[in-house]
Protein backbone atom coordinates (compact mmCIF):
# COMPACT_ATOMS: atom_id res chain seq x y z
CA UNK A 1 0.00 0.00 0.00
CA UNK A 2 1.35 3.03 -0.78
CA UNK A 3 0.64 6.00 2.20
CA UNK A 4 -1.01 9.69 1.32
CA UNK A 5 2.37 11.96 1.35
CA UNK A 6 -1.04 14.34 3.50
CA UNK A 7 -1.62 12.13 5.79
CA UNK A 8 2.03 10.74 7.13
CA UNK A 9 2.31 14.58 7.63
CA UNK A 10 -0.80 15.67 9.09
CA UNK A 11 0.51 16.48 12.13
CA UNK A 12 3.40 18.00 10.57
CA UNK A 13 2.59 20.62 8.00
CA UNK A 14 0.45 20.69 4.85
CA UNK A 15 1.62 19.32 1.70
CA UNK A 16 1.28 21.14 -1.42
CA UNK A 17 1.74 20.98 -5.23
CA UNK A 18 1.84 24.03 -7.72
CA UNK A 19 -0.28 23.00 -10.54
CA UNK A 20 -2.05 24.02 -14.21
CA UNK A 21 -5.19 23.84 -16.29
CA UNK A 22 -3.25 20.79 -17.57
CA UNK A 23 -1.78 18.88 -14.73
CA UNK A 24 -5.34 19.13 -12.71
CA UNK A 25 -6.30 16.72 -15.56
CA UNK A 26 -2.85 14.50 -16.58
CA UNK A 27 -2.48 14.40 -12.36
CA UNK A 28 -5.46 14.75 -11.22
CA UNK A 29 -5.22 11.28 -8.61
CA UNK A 30 -2.03 11.91 -7.74
CA UNK A 31 -2.73 14.96 -6.85
CA UNK A 32 -5.82 14.22 -4.86
CA UNK A 33 -3.95 10.79 -3.32
CA UNK A 34 -1.16 13.29 -1.94
CA UNK A 35 -1.68 16.24 -1.33
CA UNK A 36 -3.65 18.38 0.21
CA UNK A 37 -2.69 22.23 -0.65
CA UNK A 38 -2.36 23.91 -4.39
CA UNK A 39 -0.81 26.70 -5.75
CA UNK A 40 -1.46 27.85 -9.33
CA UNK A 41 2.11 27.81 -11.27
CA UNK A 42 1.26 30.31 -13.47
CA UNK A 43 -2.52 31.33 -13.79
CA UNK A 44 -3.34 33.80 -10.69
CA UNK A 45 0.21 35.86 -11.95
CA UNK A 46 -1.11 39.36 -13.00
CA UNK A 47 -0.43 39.02 -16.65
CA UNK A 48 -2.53 35.71 -16.52
CA UNK A 49 -5.40 37.55 -14.70
CA UNK A 50 -5.17 41.29 -15.48
CA UNK A 51 -3.70 41.06 -19.21
CA UNK A 52 -4.96 44.64 -19.95
CA UNK A 53 -6.03 47.63 -17.44
CA UNK A 54 -9.51 46.55 -16.11
CA UNK A 55 -9.95 43.73 -18.43
CA UNK A 56 -9.74 40.81 -15.73
CA UNK A 57 -9.33 36.96 -17.16
CA UNK A 58 -9.83 34.59 -14.45
CA UNK A 59 -10.66 31.19 -16.29
CA UNK A 60 -7.80 29.67 -15.74
CA UNK A 61 -7.67 30.30 -12.08
CA UNK A 62 -10.97 29.54 -11.42
CA UNK A 63 -10.90 26.01 -12.48
CA UNK A 64 -7.80 25.38 -10.55
CA UNK A 65 -9.30 27.32 -7.64
CA UNK A 66 -12.83 25.20 -8.29
CA UNK A 67 -10.33 21.50 -8.44
CA UNK A 68 -9.33 22.61 -4.45
CA UNK A 69 -12.41 23.33 -4.01
CA UNK A 70 -14.10 20.04 -5.22
CA UNK A 71 -11.01 17.62 -3.61
CA UNK A 72 -11.19 19.90 0.03
CA UNK A 73 -7.61 20.98 -0.71
CA UNK A 74 -6.39 24.49 0.51
CA UNK A 75 -4.98 27.02 -1.80
CA UNK A 76 -1.53 29.13 -1.45
CA UNK A 77 -2.18 32.44 -4.24
CA UNK A 78 0.71 33.23 -5.83
CA UNK A 79 1.95 35.81 -6.53
CA UNK A 80 0.72 39.61 -6.40
CA UNK A 81 4.11 41.96 -6.83
CA UNK A 82 6.63 40.41 -9.04
CA UNK A 83 8.96 41.68 -11.84
CA UNK A 84 8.24 38.96 -13.89
CA UNK A 85 4.74 38.07 -15.75
CA UNK A 86 3.79 41.55 -15.06
CA UNK A 87 1.91 42.95 -17.79
CA UNK A 88 3.98 46.51 -18.77
CA UNK A 89 0.85 48.57 -19.30
CA UNK A 90 0.78 48.91 -15.48
CA UNK A 91 3.67 50.87 -15.98
CA UNK A 92 3.07 53.31 -18.97
CA UNK A 93 0.85 56.00 -19.07
CA UNK A 94 -2.06 57.07 -21.32
CA UNK A 95 0.22 59.30 -22.93
CA UNK A 96 2.94 56.17 -23.10
CA UNK A 97 5.32 57.40 -20.88
CA UNK A 98 6.89 56.30 -17.33
CA UNK A 99 3.78 56.35 -15.00
CA UNK A 100 4.20 58.23 -11.81
CA UNK A 101 4.05 56.45 -8.26
CA UNK A 102 0.75 57.57 -7.11
CA UNK A 103 -0.58 56.05 -10.90
CA UNK A 104 1.15 52.95 -10.27
CA UNK A 105 -0.10 52.32 -6.86
CA UNK A 106 -3.06 52.76 -7.33
CA UNK A 107 -3.05 50.11 -10.21
CA UNK A 108 -1.35 48.02 -7.77
CA UNK A 109 -4.25 48.48 -5.24
CA UNK A 110 -6.64 47.63 -7.87
CA UNK A 111 -5.20 44.46 -8.96
CA UNK A 112 -4.71 43.27 -5.88
CA UNK A 113 -8.64 44.33 -4.22
CA UNK A 114 -9.94 42.25 -7.16
CA UNK A 115 -7.40 38.99 -6.68
CA UNK A 116 -7.54 39.08 -3.62
CA UNK A 117 -11.44 39.50 -3.28
CA UNK A 118 -12.43 37.35 -6.08
CA UNK A 119 -10.85 34.39 -4.12
CA UNK A 120 -11.68 35.71 -0.36
CA UNK A 121 -13.41 32.55 0.61
CA UNK A 122 -10.84 30.07 -0.90
CA UNK A 123 -7.69 31.55 -0.50
CA UNK A 124 -6.55 31.98 2.79
CA UNK A 125 -2.27 32.54 2.23
CA UNK A 126 -0.86 35.04 -0.59
CA UNK A 127 2.66 35.36 -1.58
CA UNK A 128 2.24 38.94 -1.92
CA UNK A 129 5.67 40.18 -2.93
CA UNK A 130 7.87 37.95 -4.96
CA UNK A 131 11.67 38.15 -4.88
CA UNK A 132 12.21 41.56 -4.45
CA UNK A 133 15.40 41.55 -3.09
CA UNK A 134 18.88 40.99 -5.00
CA UNK A 135 20.81 38.74 -5.70
CA UNK A 136 24.05 40.59 -5.58
CA UNK A 137 24.55 43.15 -2.74
CA UNK A 138 25.42 45.80 -1.85
CA UNK A 139 21.95 46.83 -2.44
CA UNK A 140 18.76 45.76 -0.50
CA UNK A 141 16.39 45.59 -3.90
CA UNK A 142 16.55 43.94 -7.28
CA UNK A 143 16.05 46.58 -9.80
CA UNK A 144 12.58 46.58 -11.45
CA UNK A 145 9.67 48.24 -13.19
CA UNK A 146 7.96 48.52 -9.63
CA UNK A 147 11.16 49.95 -7.64
CA UNK A 148 11.18 52.64 -10.68
CA UNK A 149 8.21 53.61 -10.49
CA UNK A 150 6.66 53.72 -6.98
CA UNK A 151 9.80 53.17 -4.89
CA UNK A 152 10.79 51.06 -1.74
CA UNK A 153 7.38 51.78 -0.95
CA UNK A 154 6.00 49.25 -2.92
CA UNK A 155 6.71 46.30 -1.06
CA UNK A 156 4.92 47.75 2.09
CA UNK A 157 2.04 48.97 -0.09
CA UNK A 158 1.62 45.75 -1.44
CA UNK A 159 0.83 43.89 2.02
CA UNK A 160 -1.27 46.48 3.24
CA UNK A 161 -3.81 46.22 0.24
CA UNK A 162 -4.08 42.82 0.13
CA UNK A 163 -4.69 43.36 3.91
CA UNK A 164 -7.00 45.39 3.44
CA UNK A 165 -8.28 43.39 0.68
CA UNK A 166 -9.17 40.48 3.03
CA UNK A 167 -7.86 41.05 7.05
CA UNK A 168 -7.98 36.90 7.41
CA UNK A 169 -5.65 36.20 5.06
CA UNK A 170 -1.91 35.19 5.77
CA UNK A 171 0.44 37.49 3.79
CA UNK A 172 4.08 36.07 2.71
CA UNK A 173 7.24 37.44 1.34
CA UNK A 174 8.82 34.83 -1.05
CA UNK A 175 11.90 34.64 -2.70
CA UNK A 176 14.58 31.71 -3.78
CA UNK A 177 17.88 31.46 -3.30
CA UNK A 178 16.73 32.35 0.04
CA UNK A 179 19.68 29.99 1.86
CA UNK A 180 22.62 31.62 0.52
CA UNK A 181 24.37 33.49 3.57
CA UNK A 182 23.95 36.75 1.52
CA UNK A 183 20.88 36.98 0.09
CA UNK A 184 19.71 35.30 3.28
CA UNK A 185 21.05 38.26 5.64
CA UNK A 186 19.01 40.91 3.00
CA UNK A 187 15.77 38.93 2.57
CA UNK A 188 16.27 39.24 6.76
CA UNK A 189 17.01 42.81 6.24
CA UNK A 190 13.75 43.86 4.24
CA UNK A 191 11.92 41.55 6.80
CA UNK A 192 13.17 43.24 9.82
CA UNK A 193 12.69 46.20 8.73
CA UNK A 194 8.78 45.68 7.02
CA UNK A 195 7.71 44.45 10.92
CA UNK A 196 9.49 47.38 12.35
CA UNK A 197 7.53 49.57 9.92
CA UNK A 198 4.05 47.56 11.19
CA UNK A 199 3.47 46.00 7.79
CA UNK A 200 1.14 43.23 7.68
CA UNK A 201 3.92 40.09 7.13
CA UNK A 202 3.04 37.04 8.19
CA UNK A 203 5.14 34.46 6.42
CA UNK A 204 8.39 34.27 4.73
CA UNK A 205 7.84 31.69 2.19
CA UNK A 206 11.36 30.01 1.15
CA UNK A 207 11.16 28.62 -2.22
CA UNK A 208 12.82 25.70 -2.48
CA UNK A 209 14.63 25.17 -5.83
CA UNK A 210 17.72 23.01 -4.60
CA UNK A 211 19.90 20.36 -5.70
CA UNK A 212 21.46 17.59 -4.81
CA UNK A 213 24.35 19.14 -3.27
CA UNK A 214 23.16 22.81 -2.97
CA UNK A 215 22.26 24.50 -0.57
CA UNK A 216 23.75 22.33 2.33
CA UNK A 217 21.85 21.60 5.12
CA UNK A 218 23.35 23.99 7.23
CA UNK A 219 22.72 26.86 5.49
CA UNK A 220 18.80 25.27 5.09
CA UNK A 221 19.19 25.37 8.64
CA UNK A 222 20.35 28.51 9.63
CA UNK A 223 17.73 30.26 6.73
CA UNK A 224 15.15 28.67 8.86
CA UNK A 225 16.23 30.25 12.09
CA UNK A 226 17.11 33.44 10.99
CA UNK A 227 13.46 33.84 9.29
CA UNK A 228 11.93 32.22 12.46
CA UNK A 229 13.40 35.11 14.70
CA UNK A 230 11.44 37.10 13.13
CA UNK A 231 8.20 35.39 14.75
CA UNK A 232 7.18 35.06 11.26
CA UNK A 233 5.64 31.70 9.91
CA UNK A 234 7.62 29.76 7.53
CA UNK A 235 6.43 27.88 4.24
CA UNK A 236 8.45 26.07 1.67
CA UNK A 237 6.65 27.12 -1.26
CA UNK A 238 8.24 25.79 -4.24
CA UNK A 239 10.49 22.77 -3.46
CA UNK A 240 12.21 20.82 -6.00
CA UNK A 241 15.26 18.95 -5.80
CA UNK A 242 17.35 19.26 -9.54
CA UNK A 243 19.42 16.30 -10.15
CA UNK A 244 21.89 18.49 -12.14
CA UNK A 245 24.02 21.18 -10.26
CA UNK A 246 23.49 24.68 -11.40
CA UNK A 247 26.54 24.64 -13.73
CA UNK A 248 26.31 21.31 -14.94
CA UNK A 249 24.86 21.81 -18.36
CA UNK A 250 24.68 18.24 -19.77
CA UNK A 251 21.90 17.67 -22.35
CA UNK A 252 22.65 14.00 -22.92
CA UNK A 253 20.48 12.09 -20.66
CA UNK A 254 17.42 10.46 -21.57
CA UNK A 255 16.80 8.89 -18.14
CA UNK A 256 18.07 9.60 -14.44
CA UNK A 257 21.56 7.96 -13.69
CA UNK A 258 21.36 5.20 -10.66
CA UNK A 259 23.46 7.56 -8.70
CA UNK A 260 21.41 10.56 -9.11
CA UNK A 261 18.28 8.70 -7.61
CA UNK A 262 20.25 7.59 -4.72
CA UNK A 263 21.68 10.26 -4.19
CA UNK A 264 18.14 12.11 -4.37
CA UNK A 265 17.17 9.57 -1.93
CA UNK A 266 19.64 10.58 0.61
CA UNK A 267 18.58 14.33 0.24
CA UNK A 268 15.48 14.06 0.13
CA UNK A 269 15.94 12.14 3.91
CA UNK A 270 18.03 14.73 5.11
CA UNK A 271 15.74 17.86 3.72
CA UNK A 272 12.77 16.30 5.32
CA UNK A 273 14.55 15.03 8.21
CA UNK A 274 15.33 19.07 9.16
CA UNK A 275 11.76 19.84 8.07
CA UNK A 276 10.25 17.31 10.53
CA UNK A 277 12.41 19.36 13.21
CA UNK A 278 10.62 22.43 12.65
CA UNK A 279 7.57 21.40 12.40
CA UNK A 280 5.99 24.01 14.25
CA UNK A 281 7.49 26.61 12.28
CA UNK A 282 7.47 25.22 9.04
CA UNK A 283 3.35 25.01 8.42
CA UNK A 284 3.71 23.59 4.87
CA UNK A 285 5.94 21.98 2.58
CA UNK A 286 4.56 23.27 -1.68
CA UNK A 287 6.68 21.15 -4.44
CA UNK A 288 6.42 22.77 -7.30
CA UNK A 289 5.09 20.27 -9.51
CA UNK A 290 3.66 16.86 -8.35
CA UNK A 291 5.81 14.32 -10.66
CA UNK A 292 8.56 14.04 -13.08
CA UNK A 293 6.14 13.95 -16.28
CA UNK A 294 6.13 17.35 -15.72
CA UNK A 295 8.71 20.22 -14.23
CA UNK A 296 9.51 23.87 -14.90
CA UNK A 297 12.93 22.17 -14.88
CA UNK A 298 12.50 20.58 -18.10
CA UNK A 299 13.67 24.03 -19.28
CA UNK A 300 15.48 25.78 -17.61
CA UNK A 301 18.35 26.78 -17.01
CA UNK A 302 18.89 24.60 -20.35
CA UNK A 303 16.29 24.40 -22.76
CA UNK A 304 14.58 21.06 -23.74
CA UNK A 305 16.49 18.94 -21.02
CA UNK A 306 14.38 16.46 -19.15
CA UNK A 307 15.04 16.86 -15.42
CA UNK A 308 13.54 14.34 -12.38
CA UNK A 309 12.93 16.37 -9.45
CA UNK A 310 9.80 15.33 -7.57
CA UNK A 311 9.00 12.27 -5.67
CA UNK A 312 6.86 10.79 -8.30
CA UNK A 313 8.22 9.41 -11.51
CA UNK A 314 7.14 10.15 -15.09
CA UNK A 315 4.25 7.45 -14.53
CA UNK A 316 3.09 8.72 -10.88
CA UNK A 317 5.34 5.94 -9.45
CA UNK A 318 6.73 6.70 -6.11
CA UNK A 319 10.23 6.73 -6.62
CA UNK A 320 12.77 5.65 -3.78
CA UNK A 321 13.11 9.67 -2.31
CA UNK A 322 8.70 8.74 -1.70
CA UNK A 323 9.73 6.29 0.69
CA UNK A 324 12.44 8.10 2.56
CA UNK A 325 10.09 10.63 3.33
CA UNK A 326 6.48 8.84 3.44
CA UNK A 327 8.84 6.89 6.51
CA UNK A 328 9.21 8.93 9.08
O1 LIG B 1 2.04 31.13 -22.35
C1 LIG B 1 3.10 30.82 -23.26
C2 LIG B 1 2.59 29.97 -24.39
O2 LIG B 1 1.65 30.70 -25.12
C3 LIG B 1 3.79 29.54 -25.27
O3 LIG B 1 3.35 28.64 -26.24
C4 LIG B 1 4.86 28.88 -24.44
C5 LIG B 1 6.11 28.54 -25.26
O4 LIG B 1 7.22 28.28 -24.43
O5 LIG B 1 5.25 29.76 -23.40
C6 LIG B 1 4.18 30.06 -22.52
O6 LIG B 1 4.59 30.87 -21.45
C7 LIG B 1 5.48 30.26 -20.53
C8 LIG B 1 4.77 30.18 -19.17
O7 LIG B 1 5.67 29.68 -18.22
C9 LIG B 1 3.55 29.29 -19.18
O8 LIG B 1 3.89 27.97 -19.48
C10 LIG B 1 6.71 31.11 -20.44
O9 LIG B 1 7.43 31.06 -21.65
C11 LIG B 1 7.61 30.63 -19.32
O10 LIG B 1 8.65 31.55 -19.13
C12 LIG B 1 6.80 30.53 -18.05
O11 LIG B 1 7.66 30.01 -17.05
C13 LIG B 1 7.18 30.11 -15.72
C14 LIG B 1 8.13 30.99 -14.91
O12 LIG B 1 7.71 31.00 -13.56
C15 LIG B 1 8.17 32.42 -15.44
O13 LIG B 1 9.13 33.13 -14.75
C16 LIG B 1 7.18 28.69 -15.15
O14 LIG B 1 6.17 27.93 -15.80
C17 LIG B 1 6.89 28.75 -13.65
O15 LIG B 1 7.12 27.47 -13.09
C18 LIG B 1 7.83 29.74 -12.98
O16 LIG B 1 7.51 29.79 -11.60
C19 LIG B 1 8.40 30.57 -10.80
C20 LIG B 1 7.58 31.12 -9.65
O17 LIG B 1 6.45 31.81 -10.12
C21 LIG B 1 8.42 32.04 -8.78
N1 LIG B 1 9.64 31.37 -8.34
C22 LIG B 1 10.42 30.74 -9.38
C23 LIG B 1 9.58 29.79 -10.20
C24 LIG B 1 10.41 29.03 -11.21
O18 LIG B 1 10.97 29.93 -12.16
Amino acid sequence: VIPSLKEVYADRFAIGAAVSPQTIVTQKELLAAHYGSLTAENEMKPVSVQPEEGRFTFEDADRIARFAEEHGMQMRGHTLAWHNQTPDWMFVDGQGQPAGRDLVLQRMKDHIGAVVGRYKDRIKVWDVVNEAVSDEGPQLLRPSKWLETAGEEFIRRAFEYAHEADRDALLFYNDYNECHPDKRDRIHRLLKSLKEQGTPVHGMGMQGHWSLQRPSADEIRAAVELYASLDLQLHITELDVSVFEWDDKRTDLLEPTAEMLEAQERRYEEIFGLLREYSGVITSVTFWGAADDYTWLDHFPVRSRKNWPFLFDRNHQPKGSFWKVARL
